[in-house]
Order: C-alpha cells, then structure tokens, then sequence
C-alpha cells in the first residue's frame, strides 16, 4: 500500500502493538503520584500564546523558537502548549484552588508541542508527564517533588539514571551572577555562536547550557553559580540536600545546571541517561516561585518537574525492562453456522457488559479455522456453540490452562466465567 499522506515530521503514531507500553507508564506515574498523594490535572492542548510568552520566558528558545502559534477565525492568537507548567498554574489561578487547600499537589500528562529540529529522543510532538506543588516553600517539598520523580524511575525499574541538582537563588543572587557572567563571557564574545551572543545581554545564565562546542570550551571556566547565592538561598540548597539525602535519593551537585526555561528560582533538577545521546534529560524541573504571581495569582511559591514518555521508553528498552503487556482476549467465542452465530452474538454481547474480553470472527466459517485463530491469540477460554448446544441451550467451554472440557447450560455462562476469571 503506498500512502498518499505521511506523517508530520517529528511526529510518530503510536500504533496497536506498542499502545500498552504508553498506557503501563501513565499507570505507573499515576500509581506513584497518588502515593504522594498528588491529583490529577487535565487542561486544554492550546492556550493563549501570550501565557507561554510571559511564563516560560520571552528569551527562552520555546518561545522564540520552537511555539506552534496560530490566530483563530477571530483573529486570537493562541498556541499548542509547548509544556505542561504555565497552563497548571493559569488554572490554579482561574479556578482559586488555593482557596479550598493551602497545598495543592497536581499531577498531569499529555501532549506538547515544540517546533525544534527532530532527532533521537525530540520530537515535535511528544509526550509528557508532570507534576506541581503549589503553595510549600519549604526545603522538604523540593525534597519531596525530587524523591516522586526518583520513586518513578525506581518504579520503573531503570538503574543507569543520574541526578543532578543546582540552586539559582534568588533574584538578588541571581543578578548578581548574571552581572559576574557578562563580565566573564564578555571579552570572549566574537567566539560565542551568533544565539550566545544574544543570550549575553538577556539571560547569560544560558550560555552555560549552550551544546556548541567553543561555547562550552569557554563556559569550562564560567564563575560558579553557588559561590553567588545569598545566605539564605544557599541555606535552603542545604536543607534540600539534607532531605534527599534522608530519603535516600542520590544526586550530585552540577552548577551548570540552569534549565532552558525562565521561570525558575532556587531549586533546579535533572535526570539524566547517558545512553541516550544528545538528549539525554529525562525529567526534569525546579521551584518557581515567582510564576503564579506573575500569572495573576497570588503570591504562591511552586515547584515542579515534567519528563518525556518517549525518552523513557527508550531507556527502558535499553535495560531490556518490563513495559507492561499487551491486553488478550479472556475467551475466544466459536459458533458454526451462520443461524447459530446469530444466536451467539446475544450471549457474547452478554458476556462483554459483563466486563469479559471476548474475540468473535463472524466471517471465519469452519471450526477448525476458529480453533486456529483461538490459539494464534493465547485466549485461555474457548467457547463452542453448534447446533447441538443450540438445542441443549449450552456450550462447550475448553480450558486452555489446564486442558479440561466441560458443558454449560448458557443461563449459567456469566456466573461460569466470574468464578474463573477475575
Ligand atoms: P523541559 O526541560 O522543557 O521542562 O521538559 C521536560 C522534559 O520533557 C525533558 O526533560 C524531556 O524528557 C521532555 N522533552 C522536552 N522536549 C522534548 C521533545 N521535543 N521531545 C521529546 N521529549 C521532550 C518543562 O517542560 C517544564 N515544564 C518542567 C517543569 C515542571 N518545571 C517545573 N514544573
């Protein structure tokens, strides 16, 4: 078959046979959120562009860059979220949910949209994972936030992860790094590559981030950021080490670690898996504590952190673990001849509001091919209706798991299988 349309670039589907893997993960991360006692958020895929604009930052690449923008019949600019945070927030604040908690512990998952350059592990359209505290500024809760990202991968059971921690203070400290890192970088500037030299005068933290290799070369001897934070933000960097080291999460310490986005302050984090390549973070995230009030809200400290469904994949298949199991059938269900099969589709359709996965191939004619199908699909249950059990009102059920046959009147057949299926 040749299509006539391809798929978007940086796009992938995600078909029958590798849906489950997706579904185990968003049940894992589900399962480990509630643990934490986290409730999940669902917001809209697009919102308006000037909400990322203001959040993630106008310097930031996501906005500059990487935003699927577009007007709509009315001429409103909107775009299709390129990460999960800004809108959590815009709608704690829309809905006042600080009102009815002074807490709010918020997990999500979903689709995000960047327009960058695909390759191994970035796509255009992905897939992420999050969560978000509002409302705790307390060490113990980036401690806590980290620990629920660890518990996942833990989970998961991948072993070759790393994390990596850094504090950026706050404002007071981080202007005073800013200030350090335009006088270093500076007298290097006809080396930067041309987007380094524009992040010099707006965000220089970012250069130290930037994957050009000359870029990094100079960055090697950058001023280190913790040597610039205040007392007090370099007390709580502390005290969030202290938590994960009672909670028994190992990280290191990377200075370097400044995060692409704008709104961070204080705590930032990544996990990373060498085996990926160039893009190797797979969650990652920080405290904001600015944002909800720059959102319109109150002044409500937050912190967060968000990964990608795709790169978790891949670090799991190459630690070769479990990514859950494709859903089967429960009975195979064959009846010969076409008045009989007429007769079956009523219990069938019985069996299934009942909860049992039953398979049925109206066109498969003989016995002998349905038997075929029966054991391609691993079913445990096979069901024979026929003339004969037509009359008897019964059915033939083979029980693949431990090779017995047995004979059933079709009154009974509901009760039959909840006692063998659970
Ligand atoms: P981020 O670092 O931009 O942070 O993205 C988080 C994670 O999403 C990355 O570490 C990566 O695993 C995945 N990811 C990002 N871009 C792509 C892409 N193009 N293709 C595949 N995976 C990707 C945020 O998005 C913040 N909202 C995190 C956060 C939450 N901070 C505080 N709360």
């Amino acid at each position: 078959m040749a299509a006539k349309y391809s798929i978007p670039r940086g796009t992938f589907d995600i078909l029958p046979e590798n849906s489950y893997k997706w579904e185990y993960l968003k049940t894992t991360f589900k399962k480990v959120c509630e643990t934490f006692c986290f409730k999940e958020i669902t917001t809209p895929i697009f919102e308006k562009a000037e909400l990322f604009e203001r959040s993630s930052g106008e310097s930031s690449d996501i906005v500059q860059k990487e935003m699927y923008k577009f007007t709509d019949k009315k001429g409103r600019v909107f775009a299709l979220r390129p990460e999960g945070t800004a809108p959590v927030v815009r709608s704690f604040v829309e809905n006042n949910l600080d009102k009815s908690s002074p807490v709010n512990k918020l997990f999500y998952y979903g689709p995000m949209f960047r327009y960058d350059r695909p390759q191994k592990g970035r796509y255009r359209q992905f897939y992420q994972f999050g969560a978000e505290n509002f409302g705790s500024k307390t060490p113990y809760s980036d401690a806590e936030m980290i620990a629920m990202a660890y518990s996942f991968i833990k989970k998961l059971g991948l072993k070759n992860i790393r994390l990596e921690i850094n504090s950026l203070g706050t404002k007071s400290s981080m202007e005073n790094y800013d200030q350090a890192l335009k006088e270093y970088f500076t007298p290097h500037f006809d080396d930067l590559c041309p987007d380094c030299q524009k992040r010099l005068e707006k965000n220089p933290k970012r250069l130290l981030d930037c994957k050009v290799k000359s870029c990094k070369q100079i960055a090697k001897d950058a001023p280190n950021l913790l040597e610039y934070l205040s007392d007090e933000d370099a007390k709580h960097f502390e005290e969030v080490q202290k938590f994960l080291k009672l909670m028994n999460v190992p990280f290191v310490i990377n200075p370097k670690i400044v995060r692409g986005l704008d709104y961070y302050t204080n705590t930032v984090f990544e996990f990373l898996n060498d085996n990926l390549g160039a893009q190797n973070a797979i969650i990652a995230g920080g405290r904001y504590n600015n944002l909800v009030s720059e959102v319109g809200g109150n002044n409500i400290p937050a912190i967060g952190f968000a990964g990608g469904f795709s790169r978790l994949l891949l670090s799991l298949e190459i630690e070769n673990l479990f990514m859950g199991e494709q859903s089967k059938p429960d009975i195979y269900f064959a009846a010969i001849g076409q008045e009989v099969k007429e007769s079956a589709t009523k219990i069938i359709q019985e069996l299934r509001i009942n909860g049992f996965k039953v398979e049925f191939d109206f066109e498969k004619g003989s016995l002998k091919s349905q038997l075929k199908s029966a054991n391609k699909l691993k079913t445990r249950f096979v069901a024979i209706y026929g003339e004969d059990e037509i009359q008897k009102k019964s059915l033939v059920i083979k029980d693949f798991f431990d090779s017995s046959q047995e004979e059933i009147l079709v009154k009974d057949v509901i009760n039959y299988f909840s006692k063998k299926i659970s």
